[in-house]
């Protein structure tokens, strides 16, 4: 089943509720460290304005645990996004009963609301469905928008969509259209190209990976977990002793369904000091050497892949018509560690005719603080959503729209 989008129903003179996912604060009571997903939330929020809706915007910020903490405001957001949007942004200090009430009753078509986090309350995160009322009663239709928070079974993703005419959004349109792609209907040869530090949270979107793609390139902390399935030393690095016979088991996969799976054949190490036992911790100059990739000497932790890795990965994109990545191939937050992810950046983005899309979380973070978004074809919102899409499973958020209630023209 197709689910409807706001541009199949009339939302003129209506109260309509959007779940965006303003959820770009890292630490309680910082700054907001992300424009990207206020950003992308702007062609849905412009689309109610020039029809005359009220918008009703709700969205959680970090995880404050079903209370109020002051810190985890979302008035700091509010304040960017009157700027991004070039338009005054009402706020609610609360998210529901009476503050939220009196707020929506003042609206005028045309005008926007931005509710207050909704994570204040214990029902968004229980799906508590007395809380999923509350929420509807302030509204006439409800837009799922907030792509990066649809795997939550939320009263604010799912719960709210059995009391309101629910449509996805611009943006969660947007992203489904890509991500499908990657996943029903790329143009081939279809790369995948996997980094980050762990491979535990990616198993799954591995997997899946694995069916579908021509080739997938394993790059970041986690190429170690590889490394040692093989039966290589790797030093001091960060290995997931438990995701080793995962690691052993898919590459056996990616032979038997003749999927081209390359590892890293060079890479960086760094003497790690017997004080730190965290590369991503240290600063200021760092000695760095290349290694062979199954001769990482003891007490050496791999912080980067080496030249020679990149120039085979980046054979590979060549070769490519889809390119999903995901994950950075260093630790990009140390400079002397971050040359493989920038290489790997410019090889994208230098690419022609090749449908580039890149995975949410610390790998669009990267794309942004390299200014370099607009370069791809597509940088996600999502991070754990993306992974679950890709991994094949239900978002709950995208499952809810497809419920029984009518949705008006
Ligand atoms: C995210 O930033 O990944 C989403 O907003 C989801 O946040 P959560 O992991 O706190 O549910």
């Amino acid at each position: 089943m197709t689910i409807k989008t706001l541009k199949d129903v009339q939302v003129a003179g209506k109260r309509v509720l959007v779940r965006v996912d303003y959820n770009v604060i890292n630490s309680e009571g910082g700054p907001v460290a992300s424009l990207s997903r206020l950003r992308a939330s702007l062609p849905t929020i412009a689309y109610l304005v020039q029809h005359n809706a009220k918008v009703v915007l709700c969205s959680h910020l970090g995880r404050p645990g079903g209370k109020m903490v002051e810190g985890w405001s979302l008035l700091p957001v509010r304040n960017e996004l009157q700027k991004l949007l070039g338009m005054s942004v009402a706020f609610a200090g609360d998210c529901v009963g009476p503050v939220a009430q009196t707020a929506v009753a003042t609206l005028k078509p045309g005008q926007v609301l931005l509710l207050e986090n909704v994570r204040f309350h214990p029902g968004d995160e229980k799906n508590s469905p007395d809380f999923a009322r509350d929420l509807a009663s302030l509204a006439d239709l409800f837009v799922e928008d907030g792509f990066g928070v649809v795997h939550r079974s939320h009263a604010s993703t799912v719960g709210v969509a059995q009391h309101l005419p629910s449509v996805a959004g611009l943006l969660l349109e947007k992203e489904l259209a890509m991500l499908s792609h990657v996943l029903d209907n790329p143009r081939r040869p279809l790369v995948a190209i996997m980094g980050g530090a762990k491979i535990s949270d990616k198993v799954a979107v591995v997997e899946s990976l694995l069916n579908r793609v021509d080739a997938l390139a394993i790059g970041g902390g986690m190429a170690a977990t590889f490394f040692r399935a093989k039966g290589w030393a790797t030093g001091a690095s960060l290995v997931e002793a438990d995701a080793i016979p995962f690691a052993g088991k898919a590459m056996q996969q990616a032979q038997a369904r003749g999927v081209k799976l390359l590892l890293p054949t060079d890479v960086v190490v760094t003497l790690l000091p017997a004080s730190a036992k965290d590369p991503s911790k240290l600063k200021g100059d760092v000695a760095t050497q290349v290694v062979p990739a199954d001769h990482v000497p003891a007490g050496c932790a791999i912080v980067d892949v080496g030249p020679a890795t990149i120039e085979a990965f980046s054979a590979e994109l060549r070769r490519a018509k889809t390119v999903f990545w995901n994950g950075p191939m260093g630790i990009f937050e140390v400079p002397a560690f971050s040359h493989g992810t920038r290489k790997l950046v410019d090889e994208l983005t230098g690419l022609k005719d090749v449908t580039t899309i890149v995975g949410g979380g610390s790998t669009a973070e990267v794309v942004e603080a390299l200014g370099v978004e607009g370069r791809f074809s597509h940088v996600s919102t999502g991070g754990g959503a993306t992974l679950e899409c890709l991994a094949g499973q239900e978002l709950p958020g995208v499952a809810a729209l497809k419920g029984k209630h009518p949705v008006g023209g």
